[in-house]
């Protein structure tokens, strides 16, 4: 092998490695890009009342079964997880802003974009899975039930 051969394999193995920890240095840049502001939770402001025998509620006269629900401009979804109560969260996801839906064979509330889970309560049960940022809880809204009669007051 000639001096100059050795200096040119020299000088590209180099540039390879040069390349290699160039990527690696660029993919915490480009995640460092990305947003790390998590939602928030609206204020407490809407009150809603309704009986669940006879409004567009009905459906949470069954146990197990769950409703979505706008009150002002605030989206969540009303569950039937025993005879007696209801729970009520947000249906947008802290992580970034996904649907959440409640799945009654795991008993949990499930994000469908990146599948966090969080229990009835909004506390968070499995973080999502695409290895980004971690989620913070669900937050939860004030609802009272009264089996005997079916009345339910929500508070956002
Ligand atoms: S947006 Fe819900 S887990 Fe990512």
């Amino acid at each position: 092998m000639t001096q100059s051969n050795h200096q040119s394999q020299r000088r590209e193995f180099l540039l390879r490695i040069g390349a290699v920890a160039g990527s690696t240095l660029l993919v915490p840049f480009i995640h460092g890009c990305e947003s790390t502001e998590l939602y928030t939770l609206p204020p407490l402001h809407v009150t809603v009342d309704f009986n669940v025998a006879n409004s567009p509620y009905t459906a949470l006269k069954t146990v197990g079964s769950s409703v979505d629900v706008s009150f002002g401009n605030v989206d969540g979804v009303l569950v039937r997880v025993s005879e007696a109560e209801i729970i009520g969260v947000s249906r947008v996801c802290p992580h970034q802003q996904g649907n959440v839906t409640w799945d009654n064979a795991a008993k949990a509330l499930v994000c469908a974009t990146h599948k966090a889970k969080f229990a009835n309560t909004g506390a968070v049960v499995t973080q999502p899975n695409n290895g980004d940022k971690l989620t913070t809880m669900l937050p939860a809204w004030q609802v009272t039930f009264d089996a005997a009669t079916g009345k339910v007051t929500v508070k956002t």
